[in-house]
């Protein structure tokens, strides 16, 4: 057996000061809730939950992360209404298009993770760009999961280093751990510190698998357009509070 490779600590490290972490990833849930407790219909708080993405991304600026993930749609949510779905398309048509402002002007980098071109050539080609824009950016960057299955994720990179063994490119038996992230989407982003959930629902719905294997799981009764400025400094508090001993004692 080959040892663990050392673990990634947040910004500060263990020993260091404020303890922040570099990665932090948002699984976004209970909009539906919140616009049942309202008489409203779900699309109202899709809306509302958009609110709170820009309160959770200024957030995580304002704090020095330096990754942002968030669960917008997974693989499995096309089993919803073919209006709910029209719905959260066009929203993120309106927000792609209101806060590529905001991005330039914060240095927000957006990568995007998941296969995205399911939503068809227009909004691709409309993510494309504010990709292309933002990719100069260093403050912060923002990945999106659109259509993203984390068992799809992990199917693809097996894939990929099947076929580059069957042509010899590889040693099956020099595949390591490193060689499977490396073909992750998430490849080159810094190790997942903290996951947390709103709503209440305390489970991981294929987003992250690989990734949160030493994350800070974090979930809160909270609906997600609840979550502000002041859910995302409680949580980096509660996070700076854990200890993470990756095995160790
Ligand atoms: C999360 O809120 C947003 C998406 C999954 C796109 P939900 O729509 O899942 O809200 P609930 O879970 O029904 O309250
Ligand atoms: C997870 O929320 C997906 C997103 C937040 C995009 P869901 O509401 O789809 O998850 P389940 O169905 O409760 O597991
Ligand atoms: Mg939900």
């Amino acid at each position: 057996m080959t040892p663990a490779p050392a673990p990634t600590e947040g910004a500060a490290g263990l020993a260091g000061g404020s303890r922040v972490p570099r990665h932090v990833a948002i699984i976004m849930d209970g909009n539906g809730r919140w616009a049942k407790q309202r008489g409203l219909p779900r699309g109202a708080g899709h809306r509302a939950g958009a609110e709170a993405v820009r309160r959770a991304l200024q957030a995580a600026a304002d704090n020095g992360v330096e990754v942002l993930t968030i669960y917008a749609f997974s693989s499995e949510n096309w089993r919803r209404s073919d209006e709910e779905i029209s719905d959260l398309t066009a929203l993120m048509r309106f927000y792609l298009e209101r806060e590529l402002k905001t991005l330039e002007k914060e240095r927000v980098k957006l990568k995007l993770i998941g296969d995205y071109s399911a939503f068809g050539p227009e909004l691709v080609e409309r993510l494309n760009r504010v990709v292309e824009r933002t990719a100069g950016n260093t403050r912060l960057t923002l990945v999106i999961a659109l259509n993203y299955g984390s068992r799809a994720e992990i199917t693809g990179a097996a894939r990929t280093l099947a076929a580059k063994a069957k042509a010899g490119e590889i040693e099956p038996s020099s595949i390591g751990e490193a060689d499977i992230a490396a073909e992750l989407q998430t490849a080159g982003l810094p190790e997942l510190d903290l996951m947390i959930r709103t709503s209440g629902e305390v489970r991981l719905s294929n987003f992250l698998l690989w990734q949160a294997a030493y994350a800070e799981l974090l979930f809160l009764d909270i609906l997600w357009p609840d979550f502000d400025e002041r859910a995302f400094s409680d949580a980096l508090q509660a996070f700076a509070a854990r200890n993470r001993r990756f095995g160790g004692r």
